[in-house]
């Protein structure tokens, strides 16, 4: 087995740079049967407007990001639920529902119940995003957005997860299109962001050493707070989510806005603080978040986009990532995570590709 990890340590890294590839397989995939979605199965989206997302675990960060992209692009009201909590509350069922399942294995016996939940209310437009073309939830939907991850090893899913966020992009313009709500410069300008997306995780994945030299220092933490603002609050959680998993560091992902609230009590020298800061609108309000925490005595790991005028000085560490990429920036966000988490873990000697307790695909409840 160690024959095919290559020049990797292990096969969450060896993913983690497959990335590039990954994404621009699925991207490929996607849009050659994106033409079909407006022959025959038009009839899927002119009955629909609004969607249900169903998932689990980090696919559920996934389906968290997607609500962003969907409301802002197709303006279609779009609730993401957790399976296992979705199939037992009392809702309210809309016929009028998009239901889509997110699943990197297709057998997360939470989702697929989930989704049949949802059928059994008379929800029967159903589409997923799945790395496996035959598997359970894949047969169980009518419309399918195959992800071209490949096999995916590693416990803690890495370009499962970005190619999940490719796939549901592109679904955001699908949806937005069969609403007339994407014009042709729009969409011309997002799919050239799109065609250039692996290059630009290639120059993000070239950070990785200087995300190692944090790491050492994050492995003699047992706490970390993560930070994101708008379609990166999803991100801070996945990136907290990440760090659990693998390296056994509790952490915790927050709005940064919410700060105030309450995790600002926890903070003190012994907590870092990892921000994710994107040159976006909400980049000035992140710089004062950054600085309540920095008065406090806090220590800040920023992940900094170029020309955000964000500076290292003490107890403010700073990794520049190359460029804005505007509503697609979440999925080069998410990539210099996984290498901390990663890196962290590996300087901690956990066991990175199986985390204790944990398993790959859960398929019993
Ligand atoms: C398990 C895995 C996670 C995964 C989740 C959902 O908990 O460890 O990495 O995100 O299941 O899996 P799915 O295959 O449905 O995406």
């Amino acid at each position: 087995a160690a024959a095919d990890l290559g020049p990797y340590r292990h096969y969450m890294q060896k993913e983690i740079f497959e990335q590039p590839r990954a994404v621009g397989d699925t991207l490929q995939g996607i849009t050659a049967v994106v033409p079909e979605l407006f022959g025959a199965a038009a009839q899927h989206l002119n009955e629909v407007d609004q969607v249900l997302i169903l998932a689990c675990g980090t696919s559920f960060y996934a389906g968290l990001t997607a609500k962003y992209w969907i409301e802002a692009l197709a303006k279609m009201p779009v609730a993401v639920e957790i399976a296992s909590e979705y199939r037992y509350r009392e809702s309210v069922p809309n016929p009028r529902t998009l239901v889509v399942t997110i699943s990197q294995s297709g057998e997360t016996a939470d989702t697929l119940a989930a989704l049949k939940h949802a059928k059994s209310l008379g929800m029967e437009h159903t589409l997923t995003v799945c790395n496996v073309a035959t598997s359970a939830m894949v047969r169980e939907c009518e419309l399918a957005f195959i992800t071209r991850a490949g096999v995916e090893i590693g416990v803690a899913s890495t370009k499962g997860f970005t190619t999940q966020l490719a796939a549901l992009f592109l679904l955001a313009m699908v949806l937005a299109k069969s609403k007339a709500r994407l014009d042709q410069e729009q969409e011309h300008q997002l799919l050239r962001k799109l065609r250039r997306l692996p290059k630009a995780i290639a120059t993000v994945l070239a950070l990785e050493p200087q995300v190692m030299d944090w790491a050492d220092k994050f492995a003699r933490k047992e706490n970390a707070l993560f930070l994101g603002r708008g379609m990166h609050y999803p991100i801070a959680l996945e990136g907290a989510l990440k760090l659990k998993e693998i390296s056994y560091i509790h952490a915790e992902g927050y709005p940064a806005g919410e700060l105030k609230h309450g995790p600002l009590a926890l903070v003190t020298e012994a907590m870092p603080v990892v921000t994710i800061a994107p040159k976006d609108e909400l980049l000035e309000k992140l710089k004062s978040n950054i600085q309540e925490v920095h008065a406090r005595g806090g220590e800040l790991y920023v992940f900094a986009d170029a020309n955000t005028q964000i500076h290292a000085e003490d107890n403010i560490h700073v990794i520049r990532m190359p460029e804005h990429y505007g509503m697609l920036s979440p999925i080069l966000h998410t990539i210099t995570l996984q290498l901390l988490a990663y890196h962290t873990a590996v300087a901690r000697g956990t066991d990175v590709d199986k985390p204790r307790n944990l398993a790959k695909s859960v398929t019993v409840e």
